[in-house]
Formats: structure tokens, sequence, C-alpha cells
């Protein structure tokens, strides 16, 4: 069985939809880790009721990012972890992480990139008065949501209203095509 970690920052229902998709067997795999940059944060808690290990860290406590990612990596490999899933971490990934683990992380992001990079991408959509937006899932590289797509779904926004309109649908779609994506890519491990 292949071990996968995933790295949140916030509330975590894409975690949660990630781990109830292993728990049904549609994902097969373990999630051994989740890494979180919040030590309060609500994903953490979620993690810690699932009986999921928590590796939760302040970057303040460490004298670059070098450093706490020397100690993630440490973490990820005393579990075999092959994959890495960023599911809402606020951080770029650094040199240490993307040498130690080339192609085998993935993020998701909400706008159909290569628009709307970078913070805030459903207020983004919306002050440009975009018609459609969406979900895009793709693998990580040193930029801010730069690296290759794998997959991609599109949201007509044209008839929604209010800001929680939009992202309640665009989780809906996140919560379905993250899982899908995970399998694909744990069965290619
Ligand atoms: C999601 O919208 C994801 O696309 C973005 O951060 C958000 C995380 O939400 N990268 P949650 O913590 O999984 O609810």
């Amino acid at each position: 069985m292949k071990n996968i970690c995933v790295f949140a920052s916030g509330t975590g229902s894409n975690f949660d939809a990630i781990y109830h998709s292993v728990l049904n067997g549609e994902i097969n795999c373990n999630i051994s880790l989740l890494v979180s940059d919040r030590k309060n944060s609500l994903v953490v808690k979620k993690a810690k009721d699932y009986g999921v290990d928590v590796f939760a860290f302040s970057a303040k406590d460490y004298s670059s990012k070098k450093d706490f990612e020397f100690e993630i990596k440490r973490e990820l490999e005393s579990r075999g972890v092959e994959l890495i899933v960023l599911a809402g971490y606020m951080r770029l990934i650094g040199d240490t992480l993307l040498k130690a683990y080339p192609r085998k992380i993935l993020n998701i992001h909400p706008s159909l990139l290569p628009n709307y990079k970078g913070k805030d991408a459903v207020g983004q959509a919306m002050s440009d008065n975009a018609k459609i937006t969406g979900v895009t899932v793709h693998y990580v590289d040193e930029g801010m949501d730069t690296g290759e797509i794998i997959m991609q779904e599109e949201l007509d926004i044209s008839n929604m209203d209010s800001r929680d309109e939009i992202e309640f649908n665009i989780h809906k779609i996140e919560h379905q095509l993250y899982p899908k994506v995970i399998k694909k890519i744990v069965e290619e491990l």
C-alpha cells in the first residue's frame, strides 16, 4: 500500500474529502501524515480526530524554509511517503522538498489556471466579471500555481451572484476532482 501525505493550513474540507475517499476504498493508499504550518487550524484538529499522524509547525520557530522543510522531509521519509498532496497549504514549496519529490507533489487551485494564480482566485474571478471559472489540479514546481496541469473542471458562474455561492460550488467540484486525480496518480506510483 502506497503512503501519501497531505499538507494543509486551514479548514481542511479537501483533506476531509481525500480522507473519506481513502476510508471507503476509492483511493488505495494510506494517509500517513498531515503536515500543517498552523498548529491551531481546523485541519489539524480533524486529522487528530481521525487518528492521522500530524506534524504541525510554526515557521517562525525555524531560521529558514530549508530548516523546516528538512524536518518535514525526515518525517516523510520515515513513513515511506511517495506522494505529497497540497490541499490549501499557504506556502510555496522550496528546493528541499521539490528535489526530494520531483513530479510527486500535487496542488489544487480554485481557478482555471493559468487564470487567477495566487491568493483569492475566486475574488479575482469576481472582480474580472468572469463568466466561467473552475478548478485545476496540477504538479507543483518552484512557481506560484505554475506547474504542469493534470486536470481541470469548469464552473459557469454567470448566474451566481454571491461569493458564498461560487465558493460552495467550487468546493463541490474540488471534493470530487481531487480524489479522482489522486486515485489515478497513486495507481501509477
Ligand atoms: C481550496 O479552495 C483549494 O483550492 C485552495 O485552498 C482551499 C482549501 O480549502 N488551494 P480547504 O481547507 O480544503 O477547505
